[in-house]
């Protein structure tokens, strides 16, 4: 196969939804239809349950699991499927975001009694930043939920963007008999089944054959909301769909492998192969011949005697080779790898190459932190993601004089793992912890103590929001670091952020100096 060819089939997305909604059941039905995967129930849930906030080792373990399901990769009709799992935990929204940039398409997951949640708005609102393309997966059609052509309008209200049905259900709850593909203009009956994939059986729409099968009532009404479905929404246009503006919509119940199957066979069709990816020095085509890739995340491996990590490598272009070496950009050095692994079929194994699309592991001591980029020698830096305001401070503290050191080393490593934001006081150069939720405050704690054997303690500050400010006016610039002398902090590059303790204040502070500008993401 030609580098064009490999490329063009590989399909690399995550599936994002609000705790509960289905991801980890969708997940593992795509995985099944994808032959990786034998029975139901043997991809495990990463998620972190309420109850396991004040048990570290548990999250430990559970967090475990999730390096296993990082990356799931599987073959489906000739395609290349990645697919990059998410945290289910709001506390590590950070690393979905994260992941957000190594993805060319989404796929979200709705729960139809819930509709849009607000896990989902928030994650949607990064899809929008960077237009990736979405697929929404109404799900628990098998249980009484929302009105469907609500749901539709719940969606693009609250996710601002516009909507597609490409299925339609028949039914909901204990009357649900299956969904119309619209895309493929085919009725698809099922039999409820846990454990396999269910027969389907193809009946024209026109034909009294439908009736037979869901009733005449239910024939009646499926074929009037086919017709309004036409009446109302444009048709569907792919290219809507690939900018980012289109959200084609599935109804299913990925629990009884209801709709998943025309989810699948859409999503490999439409769905867009790597997309180039823009560098701070040019656009990077996915087929060019050099390799080149940055790292979205990096996993640490929490058993102590072990401090390794593994950088999870996206690959933007070219093929990545197994014991070839590549430029590391910012420490300017040559590096090879004998051990790069990928997940295929759920098992970790070691690759030999790796094309423009997949997700490479390679073990890390220590190299490599979020956003850095590897070529062939070409000078390129990937954009990151922003990092976004932290919605929770705390001061850190040395608990452990006689561990400065060690502490100080521990706090720069993890921040450059992205676990969290450290801000410093530019007045009084006290360190604060910036996080999104109060896990990932236990998360450092415990990490400094059984990977770099320093004691941190936290002290409360209140505050509000963190904004990364600018101005073309020197003088008023330099008059608010004045006047706010006690709020004002440096980011990790430096940078001037404000630490506004109110909402108030913010809000004073952006009426009084009109020509600053406040930033809530770090990159503007
Ligand atoms: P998540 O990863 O998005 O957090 O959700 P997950 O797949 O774990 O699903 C959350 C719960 O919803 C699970 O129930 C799961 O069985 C159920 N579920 C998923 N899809 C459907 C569906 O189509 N219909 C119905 N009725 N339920 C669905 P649980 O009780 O929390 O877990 P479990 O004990 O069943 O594993």
């Amino acid at each position: 196969m030609t580098l064009q060819e490999e490329i063009g089939r590989r399909r690399t997305f995550a599936i994002i939804s609000h705790p509960d909604a289905g991801k980890t059941t969708l997940t593992e039905k795509l995985l099944l239809f994808g032959g990786a995967i034998h029975i139901a129930g043997a991809v495990k849930s990463n998620k972190i349950k309420k109850t396991a906030t004040s048990d570290w080792m548990e999250i430990e373990k559970q967090r475990g699991i999730s390096v296993a399901t990082s990356v799931m990769g599987f073959e489906y009709r000739g395609y290349k499927i990645n697919i990059l799992d998410t945290p289910g935990h709001q506390d590590f929204a950070e690393d979905t975001f994260r992941t957000l940039t190594a993805v060319d398409s989404v796929i979200i997951v709705i729960d139809s009694a819930k509709g849009v949640e607000m896990q989902t708005r928030r994650l949607m609102e990064v899809c929008r930043m960077r237009k990736t393309p979405v697929m929404v997966f109404i799900n628990k059609m098998d249980r009484e939920g929302k009105d469907p052509f609500d749901l539709l309008d719940e969606v693009e209200e609250e996710l601002g963007i516009h909507v597609r049905p490409l299925s339609w259900p028949i039914n909901m709850g204990l009357r649900f008999k299956g969904v119309y593909n619209i895309y493929q203009d085919k009725l698809n009956l099922y039999t409820p089944d846990k454990q396999r994939v269910s027969e389907t059986i193809a009946v024209d729409l026109q034909s009294k054959e439908l009736d037979q099968h869901v009733g005449e009532e239910d024939a009646d009404k499926l074929r009037q909301d086919l017709e309004l479905i036409e009446g109302v929404y444009d048709p569907f246009n792919i290219q809507d769909y690939l900018a980012g503006n289109l959200a084609p919509v599935f109804f299913g119940s990925a629990l009884n492998t209801f709709g998943v199957n025309e989810l699948l066979d859409c999503f490999v069709e439409i769905a867009p192969s790597p997309r180039s990816i823009q560098a701070n020095e040019r656009m990077v085509n996915p087929t060019e011949e050099k390799f080149s890739g940055f790292i979205f995340k990096i996993h640490a491996n929490m058993d102590p005697n072990h401090r390794s990590c593994i950088a999870f490598v996206k690959v933007c272009s070219g093929k990545f080779e197994r014991n070839v070496y590549y430029r590391h950009i910012r420490h300017d050095k040559q590096m090879r790898f004998s051990s790069p692994t990928a997940f295929m079929a759920q098992k970790k194994e070691t690759v030999d190459e790796a094309y423009a699309g997949d997700i490479v592991g390679l073990p890390d001591t220590g190299n490599f932190k979020i956003g850095d980029t590897l070529t062939e020698g070409e000078l390129l830096h990937f954009k990151g993601l922003p990092s976004f305001s932290p919605e929770m401070f705390k001061y850190i503290e040395n608990a452990d004089p006689m561990k400065q050191k060690q502490l100080d080393k521990g706090i720069n490593q993890l921040m450059d793992e992205g676990v969290a934001q450290l801000f410093v006081n530019q007045n009084t150069g006290r360190k604060i912890i910036g996080t999104v939720g109060q896990l990932q405050f236990e998360v450092i704690q415990y990490r400094l103590l059984h990977e770099y054997g320093a004691q941190c303690k936290w002290e409360p500050i209140s505050l509000y929001k963190a904004c990364w400010i600018e101005s073309d006016n020197e003088a008023e610039l330099a008059l608010f670091k004045k006047r706010k002398a006690q709020y004002m902090a440096y980011d990790k590059e430096g940078r001037d952020v404000f630490l506004a303790d109110s909402n108030y204040v913010l809000q004073m502070a952006q009426n009084d100096f009109k020509n600053i500008r406040f930033h809530f993401t770090s990159e503007f």
